[in-house]
């Protein structure tokens, strides 16, 4: 008997917390500012709605209607497309590798935090704890490994025990901490910068590259691509009304995503720093907005308390894919294909931390192993499995099918015709030629 989620609330809350992660706090804020702020958020906002939602459907629909891990949903309709089941597999093994080592650096300031040395108004100084732990092979491998078990202990517990149990106290947490620090950093002096930085779009900004990141970044944050949507759908018992999921969870997630960048933004211009830092954006700036506040060290410690709650409500949906490939598949126990997993994990992880430090830079081409994973994953893998989803649902399933899936719940889908339409027509050609794009960027950043 497959497990399932004890009530829609609680799939709501676990789904969420797959979409909601480092993508909505780390990963948001810092490619807002390297792509050109505004423009970026309206074009981002556009796909959310127009790609996002009906491909949020499309895939948790797949998966209640098969019952099955994402290898086995593709595999059991037409074995022919296995292949794209197993490339969410793969894909999973990528993602989990190089999340992994940003989930181990929100450990690492979170234990910073704890011992009083994080909260300071110096960017120096704030500079130097970052690029001091990436110097550090030692921390890095160990707070990756810590990250790596938590993922593993929940996945292990399974579904209602596990994965539904944790998501719902630490997503609930989150957004209450979440616009706390929101709030604060909204009444800075100077935050009105950020402000206008974020919404106000200057559309000289937008180039193809800008496109392609923005989808790869929807493709990401919504969990969409590699097989977590299809994987937690499985899990749904058929009286579940999956229109209201799909539209509810894409709207939190996009919701975090913008709160998130206002709490990051206008601190990065408060405070002088550049928003096209990259990568280390929230790490450096955010300490500098607790310091700044009354009681700023204990909301330091809350605050990476919630962001690696995010993150592991996300994490353990990458491994979940996995882990119910073994189970479906291969018919190994839980506990057995749990282990397999993460172990393959560590083994893809550990480089990859390795690769940013300055004692083992492990380069493929032109980039890092960590920039490699990072980009083949969210510019290449993820955008392809989504193509070729929406092409099997709308021609190989047929979406006639896919609608009597989601009516079996017994509601009427008003706007089946235009689901349909988008599904077989619109989507594949949009994300096809975005996808076009993204192929040549990648081989670009790869050799030159
Ligand atoms: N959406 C998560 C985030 O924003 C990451 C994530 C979880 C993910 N499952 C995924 C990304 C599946 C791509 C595919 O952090």
């Amino acid at each position: 008997m497959r497990e399932n989620w004890t009530s829609k609330a609680g799939f709501i809350l676990a789904a969420t917390g797959s979409a909601v992660g480092l993508g909505n706090l780390w990963k948001f804020p810092y490619t807002v500012g390297m792509n050109g702020g505004g423009a970026f958020v309206l074009i981002y906002l556009f796909l959310v709605f127009v790609i996002g939602i009906p491909l949020m459907l499309t895939a948790i629909t797949l998966g209640r209607k098969t019952q099955l891990s994402v290898y086995g949903a593709y595999k059991s309709i037409d074995r022919r497309w296995t292949f794209v089941g197993a490339l969410g597999v793969i894909c999973s093994f990528i993602v989990l590798a190089f999340y992994s080592t940003v989930g181990g650096w929100t450990l690492y300031y979170f234990k910073t935090a704890l011992l009083g040395d994080l909260v300071t108004t110096d960017s120096e100084a704030l500079q130097k704890i970052f690029h001091d732990l990436m110097t550090s092979p030692g921390n890095l491998i160990f707070y990756q490994t810590i990250f790596l078990l938590a993922t593993a202990l929940i996945v292990l517990k399974g579904i209602q025990q596990g994965i539904e149990k944790y998501s719902k106290w630490m997503m609930s947490s989150l957004f209450i901490l979440l616009l706390m620090i929101t709030v604060r950093s909204l009444t800075l002096p100077g935050s009105m910068e950020g402000i206008k930085y974020l919404f106000i779009p200057d559309f000289s900004m937008v180039t193809p590259t800008v496109l392609k990141n923005a989808l790869g970044q929807m493709f990401f944050s919504l969990s969409i691509g590699m097989g977590s949507m299809i994987t937690y759908g499985s899990y749904l018992s058929k009286k579940i009304n999956l229109l209201h999921s799909a539209v509810m969870i894409p709207i939190l997630d996009t919701s975090v995503a913008l709160i998130a960048g206002l709490a990051i933004i206008p601190a990065v211009f408060a405070f002088g720093f550049e928003p096209s830092e990259g990568p280390s954006l929230m790490f450096i700036t955010l300490p500098a907005v607790f310091a700044s506040m009354p009681m700023g060290n204990l909301f330091a410690i809350l605050f990476f308390i919630l962001v690696i709650f995010a993150a592991i409500t996300s994490s353990i949906s990458m491994l979940e894919i996995a882990v119910s490939y073994f189970v479906d598949e291969r018919k190994t126990s839980r506990n057995h294909a749990t282990i397999i997993t993460t172990s393959i994990i560590y083994v893809l992880g550990i480089p990859a931390s390795l690769s940013l430090s300055g004692y083992y830079p492990i380069n493929v081409g032109h980039l890092s192993l960590f920039d490699l994973y990072d980009q083949l994953s969210s510019n290449i893998l993820l955008t392809t499995g989504a193509f070729f989803m929406t092409i099997f649902v709308g021609w190989v399933l047929k979406p006639k099918n896919a609608i009597a899936e989601i009516e079996s719940s017994s509601i009427h889908f008003r706007l089946a015709p235009i689901w349909s339409v988008l599904v077989r027509y619109v989507l594949p050609i949009a994300i096809l030629t975005i996808l076009i794009e993204s192929y040549r960027n990648f081989f670009q950043a790869l050799f030159h």
